[in-house]
C-alpha cells in the first residue's frame, strides 16, 4: 500500500529517530484491547527502508503475534533479506527489549543488529541483539 494511511514501506531513510518515529507510528495500529500494551516496531533494512509493524491480538489470545516479528515478516515477504537495525516503542514506563520469542526470529533473520528500545516520552535504551540473546538455538 502506498497511500497515506499505511505508508508501507517508508521511504529510503537513516537513522535512529526515524526509525524510533516509525515504530512510534506503527504502535498507533496495534490491535491490543486483550492485554491493553501496545507495541509498535520498525526494522531498518541494508537499502535504508523502513518496515514497520504492530501486536496484532485476537481472541484466542494465543495467536497474538508481536510488533516485532509482524515487522520482519513483512520484510521478508517482500524478499528482503539483510537487515540493519530494529527499534520497539512500547507504553512500558521504562524502554522494553524485544521477548524471547521475537529475539529467536530476529536472531536467525537480521543477525546480530542493533535494538534500540524506546518510550513515547524519549526514553531510550540500546542493545545489541547478541547480548540480549548469548545462546541461541541454532541449526
Ligand atoms: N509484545 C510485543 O509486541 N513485542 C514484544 O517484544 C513483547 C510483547 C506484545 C504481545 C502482546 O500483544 C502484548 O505485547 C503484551 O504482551
Amino acid at each position: 500500500m502506498t497511500d497515506d494511511s499505511h505508508p508501507i514501506p517508508l521511504p529510503p531513510g537513516e537513522g535512529e529517530e526515524r526509525l524510533i518515529e516509525a515504530a512510534t507510528r506503527y504502535r498507533g495500529n496495534a490491535i491490543s484491547k486483550r492485554s491493553g500494551f501496545s507495541v509498535g516496531a520498525a526494522i531498518q533494512d541494508e537499502t535504508g527502508r523502513i518496515w514497520g509493524g504492530c501486536n496484532i491480538e485476537n481472541s484466542t489470545y494465543g495467536l497474538t503475534v508481536c510488533a516485532e516479528r509482524v515487522a520482519i515478516w513483512k520484510a521478508l515477504s517482500e524478499g528482503v533479506r539483510k537487515f540493519r537495525a530494529v527499534a520497539v516503542v512500547t507504553g512500558a514506563q521504562e524502554p522494553t527489549p524485544p521477548c524471547g520469542a521475537c529475539r529467536q526470529i530476529l536472531w536467525e533473520f537480521a543477525g546480530d543488529v542493533p535494538i534500540i528500545a524506546a518510550t513515547p516520552q524519549g526514553k531510550k535504551k540500546r542493545f545489541q541483539l547478541r547480548e540480549l540473546f548469548p545462546e541461541p538455538f541454532e541449526f
